[in-house]
């Protein structure tokens, strides 16, 4: 395990991103969905109410970070050895999906060098301007956390390649053919980038981080012993059987797990003696709508729409969107991630097909063992938007 340094001079230093605005997290909370997928209990992506709370339950050190253990590993090493060297690390990309300890990560890193951090994100740098007021003002050694580090404009992107492999800036004055490009050296500091959608990050930008850590969703055991620290953490009073019914239902995520743990909180304290059983996690998520796989509302009933009423599919997103009485994009980008990964929902060219583990879940009885045979599973997240019917190419 990596020593651990100092905390002197750190916690003061930590600039929790506050601005709605320019901290939007995760697909699942893009516009354009009628949905309000924010309000959701099961949604990975953090509301302003969730950042309050969030702050005070993350881990400060790697060695209490639990889960993810490559990611955490390696990282270890990466940092340590830059301990050691007296040098910044390589910068850092940590991508995954909303809710699984990015941010968490990124101020980790900066605590486990006994550094300051710096947090900005991609949607709040427009201009490359932005950028070079944020660079310029870095002390030596400092990190700075770009979240959302894909939404970041192009021109700032190339300022960033510059910057993170000569520690250097080009200020452009004037404009024109009379327009000079006065050169800015940076101290050297380190960038802890962040995305939930690493594809979408070009090449060039990609190389400059010497390190990548992809997080994935967490198993059961990783989220009981998350719970047991947040409950410590919150001063709930929880018992091994109700942290696990949680942990069960909480999509491998830490925040929705850690949210999940808030509700039933407030429903033992109202019906009980706000002890977080087995009982008490049962009832309260069956009010919040949230079932022993940890689906919804939205998600089932898109799985008995698929099921039910389109005979287990194929069937075109928007079709299928019309049956739910929702938009094709919120079904899409709200719904669908988690039933495709969980082995629920199959994309194919020619639609969206229920797999045996949807028809398993709904108690029912698939029509046909070959159905899924020829489904064609295409990448999640590819082809937004766009009807699957279209594609024509089926059946390999
Ligand atoms: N390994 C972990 N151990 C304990 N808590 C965790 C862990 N990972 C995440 N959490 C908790 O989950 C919540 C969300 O984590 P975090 O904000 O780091 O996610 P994120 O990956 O940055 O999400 P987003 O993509 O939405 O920005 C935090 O409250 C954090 O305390
Ligand atoms: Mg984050």
């Amino acid at each position: 395990m990596t020593e651990v340094p100092s905390q002197r001079g750190f916690a003061s230093e930590i600039r929790e991103p506050e601005a709605a605005g320019s901290f939007r997290s995760g697909g699942s909370t893009e516009p354009g969905g009628s949905y309000e997928a924010t309000a959701r209990v099961v949604d990975a992506g953090g509301t302003d109410d969730d950042r309050v709370v969030e702050a005070a339950l993350r881990p400060r050190r790697l060695a209490e970070f639990p889960g993810q253990p490559r990611v955490r590993d390696q990282l270890g090493l990466v940092l340590e050895a830059a301990r050691r060297r007296g040098s910044p690390p390589d910068h850092v990309l940590l991508s995954g999906p909303p809710g699984l300890g990015k941010t968490t990560l990124a101020m980790i890193v900066a605590a486990e060098l006994d550094r300051p951090i710096r947090v900005t994100s991609g949607p709040a740098i427009q201009h490359a301007g932005d950028l070079a007021a944020v660079l310029s003002s870095l002390d030596e050694g400092e990190v700075l956390f770009l979240d959302e580090i894909h939404r970041m404009s192009r021109p700032a992107e190339e300022m960033l390649y510059l910057a993170m492999e000569d520690y250097r800036v080009d200020v452009i004055v004037g404009k024109g053919p009379g327009a000079t490009a006065i050169p800015l050296e940076l101290p050297a500091f380190t960038v802890v980038g962040a995305t939930t959608r690493a594809g979408l990050l070009p090449a060039p930008l990609r190389d400059r981080f010497g390190f990548t850590g992809h997080l994935d969703y967490y198993d059961v055991a990783d989220l009981v012993t998350i719970l047991h620290r947040s409950a410590r953490l919150l001063a709930v009073d929880a018992d091994e059987a109700g942290i696990s019914e949680i942990a069960g239902r909480s999509r491998g995520t830490p925040r929705i797990a850690n949210r999940l743990l808030r509700r039933v909180r407030d429903w033992a304290q109202v019906h009980g003696e706000g002890h977080v059983d087995h009982p008490a996690a049962r009832a309260a998520l069956a009010l919040f709508d949230v079932d022993d796989a940890g689906l919804d509302r939205l998600d089932r009933a898109v799985l008995e729409a698929l099921c039910g009423r389109f005979g287990g599919g194929p069937v075109g997103l928007s079709t299928l969107a019309i049956a739910v009485g929702e938009e094709a994009d919120t079904v899409e980008t709200v719904a669908e991630p988690y039933l495709v990964r969980e082995g629920y929902v199959v994309r194919t060219p020619r639609g969206r097909s229920a797999a045996a583990r949807a028809w398993r879940h709904l108690g029912l009885t698939a029509p046909s063992p070959g159905l899924q045979q020829d489904a064609l599973p295409l990448e999640t997240g590819s082809g937004s938007g766009q009807e699957p019917g279209t594609s024509g190419r089926f059946g390999r």
